[in-house]
Formats: C-alpha cells, structure tokens, sequence
C-alpha cells in the first residue's frame, strides 16, 4: 500500500483534527502518500482531494472542527451512489481508507468495505459516544466539559432564584451524553430517549425534592426525549408556583478546543489506524475497552446497538436526596 485516503463525515467533534493530524504523520513516518478528502462522502462523490503533507497538519492539534470539512450525505444510501464513489477512490489512487466518524458514518464505512471489498478502517468520533464497541468516541469528553462549563453557570443562577431549571442537550437518538451530563453535573433529574419519564413523574420528583429542602432543581433532558421549551410549559402549567426556565446547550456541544482525553484518543486512534491498513487488517474499528485499544470487526459494530449505562440512574438518585 502506498497511499492512503482520510475522510472525516457526518456531525463534526472535537478532536477530528487531533485525529487527520496523527493519521497523516503516521502515514508519513511509514513512507505512505496521504489524500485527503473534502466534505465527508459528498467530497469523495464530487472529487474533491488534496494531498496533505506533514506540515499541511501544523498547529492544528488543538482546534474543533475539522479542516477537512464535514458534510451529511444522506444520497450515500443509494447503491449507484456508493459505487461512484469507490470508482473515484480507485481512480485517483487510494488503496485504503481512514474514516473518521459517528455511527452513521460507521455504517458509509461498513458498506464500502462490504460490498466492494474496499480496504477500510473507521475511527469513532462523535460527540454523542454512542457507538457499540468502543467505551469512548472521540469528541465526547470535550463535548461533557463544555456542557459542565455552560451548567455550572446556569446552576449559579437557578440557586439565587430558587429555580428549576431544564437544560436540553444534544442527542437525537442517544441519551449516552445527556445522562454523562447529567452526573456530573449534579442534575436531579435526567430524561433520555431510551428512558423517558411521564409529566406526572417529574412534577412528583420536583415536589418531593422540596419537600427535602431543596428549591431549585437541574434536569437534563436530551434532545431525542422532548424539547426543554414544551416542557417547560407543562411543568409551569403544573407547577405555577415554582419558576421554571430552560436552556438549549445546542451547537456549543460540538465546537470547541479538544480536551486533553480527546487529544490522547485521537492520537493513538489515528496511529492504530494507518497500523491497521499496513498489516492488511481491513473492515475494522479502533476502540478503546479500559485502557486497551481494541479492534471490531465492522459488521458487529453496525450491528449493535450502545445502551447507555442505566445504572447511573441510580447514582443520580442517590446524590439528589
Ligand atoms: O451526532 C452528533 C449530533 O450532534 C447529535 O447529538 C445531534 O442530534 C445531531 O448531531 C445534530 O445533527 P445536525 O448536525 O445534522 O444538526
């Protein structure tokens, strides 16, 4: 193998930089060529590729975003449009593939691999840290502290006004970072996608939390559970003596200079990859199980599902008494 192609696709994360800049000095160091393609898979199907060298990766170690720009490409779906795109990879050259992205880019990883036998390794990275087989996705810790950073602040004003507080953040399809959010953050309550909790519930557990002295209250709804604004409104329509207020964290999640857990991740993430397509062990994803770095075969991590770790329920349970 002498050149490599880099790509990273879907919602952008902190650390993707971290991640391109490690993939291509790594590929440096084993004398490979590394291409970079533009816009996730809409900039391989257009054809947009630009050579990287080691110096094209400076200073970029500690910035969000990814300067290889990032698209959702959602036409990927369609067969003649996958097949375009490996005949683009064959044409200009690449003979392996880093991707570098969330589930959804894990499945555009899958398939390629799949059906056209292309040699591919994925690397996780997304905010949401929901991808099976891995215990962290790359941007995820960043993503936490940035929440941690934006609530602490809201937590100061809900104490001096006594009030409860909804803050929603991002998740459509996974609670994984709201619930991360949520211990850490000392919320009392937590509504996730993959356990939502019934407005008579929540109006019980604000009243018992008084009832316990308490008289402001942080809940953190993920985005894919409701919108904070609804369900502020009910809660006012159920509680009007208790002020209720609600923030969206939105995009912030997703910006933001990588913490020092996502620099670590990313780094030897990008190395194992451009390791693994040199010993020809194609169709995998890097992971991390502890402190092992690990590799799964493809298929079982778009076969899988992660479930969020219910058992800090009970923890957030415990520390709202
Ligand atoms: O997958 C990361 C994520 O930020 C999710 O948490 C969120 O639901 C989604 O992307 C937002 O997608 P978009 O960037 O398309 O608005």
């Amino acid at each position: 193998m002498k050149n490599i192609g880099i790509i990273t696709s879907g919602g952008d994360a902190p650390g993707m930089n971290a991640i391109i800049r490690s993939v291509v000095r790594t590929a440096i160091f084993y004398n490979l060529k590394v291409i970079g393609i533009y816009e996730g898979f809409k900039g391989l199907y257009e054809k947009k590729f630009v050579e990287l060298d080691s110096r094209s990766v400076s200073g970029i170690i500690n910035k969000g975003g990814t300067i290889l720009k990032t698209k959702r490409f959602y036409e990927f779906k369609k067969k003649e449009i996958r097949e375009k795109c490996y005949e683009n990879l064959k044409e200009i050259g690449i003979e392996g593939l880093v991707v570098i992205g969330g589930d959804g880019s894990a499945k555009a990883s899958y398939l390629l691999h799949s059906e056209f036998n292309f040699p591919i390794v994925h690397i996780p990275a997304s905010i949401d840290n929901d991808i099976y087989g891995t215990d962290y996705t790359v941007g995820f810790d960043t993503a936490v502290n940035t929440a941690i950073d934006a609530i602490d602040k809201i937590r100061d004003t809900a104490t001096s006004h006594e009030r409860t507080f909804i803050i929603e953040v991002m998740g459509r399809n996974s609670g994984n970072l709201a619930l991360e959010i949520g211990l850490v953050c000392g919320a009392e309550i937590v509504i996730i996608p993959e356990k939502k909790i019934d407005i008579d519930s929540i109006v019980e557990e604000i009243k018992e939390e008084a009832v316990r002295g308490k008289k402001s209250c942080l809940i953190i709804l993920a985005e894919g559970a409701g919108k904070a604004e609804e369900l502020s409104k009910k809660l006012n329509e159920k509680l009007p003596d208790r002020e209720i207020r609600y923030t969206v964290l939105g995009y912030i999640q997703r910006g933001g200079s990588p913490t020092y857990l996502t620099r670590k991740l990313a780094t030897i993430f990008g190395n194992k990859s451009v390791e693994l397509l040199i010993k020809k062990m194609y169709g995998y994803m890097v992971g991390i199980k502890g402190e092992e770095v690990v590799y799964i075969p493809l298929a079982e991590v778009v076969n899988n599902s992660k479930l969020p770790n219910f058992e800090y329920f009970e923890y957030i349970k415990k520390m709202a008494i």
